[in-house]
């Protein structure tokens, strides 16, 4: 089973001839990156990446991954944007939310994200979490020269100089990075780091089919050989210029709504592992298509729990909303919920049902009801949280979104804009030119 595109909620929204001509656009869009020959094509290597995974790779990574596991109870991802939403997304959709507190129980190294942010309160946090244990770092840029990656980079350095004593710690960091250029790529090779490399035409936010995620997924005992699967059938199903491709559909869906006054997108899931996929989807919306003065802005919300923060707005606030729901046929865990004597809550009338059937009709509920009050909803339907699916869901986002910001004018392979906040403080820092 695959990944569909449920439309039924979205007809009433739109008009059949404009959906039409955007659907010829997003041919157009898709005929144009598989050519080659639309703006920032030096950068279209993600295309092809899934395909090109070979097994020297996969094998590679496997026995970086025995090597952290054999002398680490620790590793530390440090990476920002691209260079750790991918990974982060897929761990938090195949593991267990709690996966750090079992880990180690199952020969795995616990888990962390630095380089996130510029916080002392974070790092201190993290370097206490670790403690007196073995670790292993993962540092991962493409530029090799990120501010808040780089300085975590430098305090985590500086704690295995203390605790391994300094150039005694090399065989415990991987280098993630350009194949030649940049700080990080000196710095490995004078000290010796294993290194991988992000292709010079993958960008960061484009980058989940690398090392960039592979080595944090495998690492957390994701099967990687199957999300490759699935993201190698999507580059199939995908590249095909024809009306069952869902990024095509995808893609011209929402420019039609955006063409009707939807300029934000809130994609919805309904299960919290699933929160980090939305993290990675903003970053990719956000950042390729938001340029020019255009671009749908990306929002996102957990359902249930936000509907009792969120969902006030949505049903009655401004009509400028669409919402794209992600909806998971199959968990791999349920609950049923228990009937008692005394029935005090008045909740014996769901005893013979699950939390997730629950979670069903209340999805069912809420997106009838967001419906009703002119908000859009695309579902995108998944058969099941595995790594096929989630190799699947996210060549499919990548796709639409090459296609979408082709629609819209936009070359989405850069971020000029994300250089002004740098600018900035770099002066108010005093940084050298
Ligand atoms: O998508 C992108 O290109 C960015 O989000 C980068 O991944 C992010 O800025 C980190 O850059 P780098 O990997 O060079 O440290």
């Amino acid at each position: 089973m695959k990944i569909t595109i449920n439309d039924t909620y979205v007809d009433q929204f739109i008009d059949q001839k404009a959906f039409g001509n955007n659907i010829l656009s997003a041919k157009k869009a898709l005929a144009s990156l598989l050519n080659s020959d639309g703006k920032g094509n030096e950068y279209l290597g993600w295309i092809n990446l899934p395909s090109e995974v070979d097994t020297a790779l996969i094998e590679d990574i496997s026995k970086t991954v025995e090597l952290v596991k054999s002398n680490s109870k620790v590793l530390v991802i440090i990476g920002i944007g691209g260079s750790y939403l991918g990974s982060k997304a897929v761990i938090s959709a195949l593991t267990s939310t709690h996966h750090n507190k079992f880990a180690n129980g199952k020969g795995l190294p616990e888990i962390y994200f630095a380089g996130t942010d510029l916080s002392g309160t974070e790092l201190t946090d993290l370097i206490a979490v670790i403690g007196g244990r073995d670790f292993s770092i993962n540092i991962i840029s493409k530029s090799g020269t990120t501010t808040e990656p780089a300085i975590a980079f430098r305090v985590l350095r500086r704690l295995m100089d203390e605790k391994y004593g300094a150039n005694n710690y090399a065989n415990r960091i991987i280098a993630t990075t350009d194949k030649s250029k940049g700080a990080l790529r000196n710095l490995s090779t004078e000290k010796g780091y294993k290194t991988y490399v992000i292709p010079d035409d993958v960008g960061g936010r484009f980058s989940v089919f690398t090392p960039v995620g592979l080595i944090p997924i495998a690492a957390a005992g994701a099967d990687i050989k199957e999300l490759i699967r699935g993201a190698k059938s999507a580059q199939i199903d995908l590249c095909d210029d024809s009306n069952e491709n869902i990024a095509i559909k995808y893609a011209a869906l929402r420019n039609t709504l955006y063409e009707n006054g939807k300029i934000i997108e809130i994609l919805c899931n309904y299960e919290p592992r699933l929160s980090f996929i939305a993290a990675w989807w903003k970053q990719l919306f956000g950042e390729s298509e938001g340029k020019e003065g255009k671009g749908i802005f990306p929002a996102s919300v957990d359902f249930t729990c936000d509907l009792h923060s969120m969902g006030q707005y949505i049903q009655e606030g401004p009509r400028h909303l669409m919402e794209t729901i992600l909806r998971v046929k199959k968990m791999p865990h349920d609950i049923p919920v228990p009937s008692t004597v005394d029935n005090l809550d008045n909740l014996n009338y769901l005893s013979s049902k699950t939390i997730n059937y629950i979670n069903e009709m209340a999805t069912q509920g809420t997106l009838e009801a967001h419906v009703s009050g002119n908000v859009p909803n695309v579902i995108i339907e998944i058969p099941e949280l595995t790594a096929y699916h989630i190799g699947y869901l996210l060549y499919f986002f990548e796709m639409a979104c090459g296609i979408s910001a082709y629609m819209l004018g936009v070359n989405p392979f850069d971020q000029p804009g994300v250089e002004s906040y740098k600018s900035n403080m770099f002066r108010l820092l005093g940084k050298l030119s």
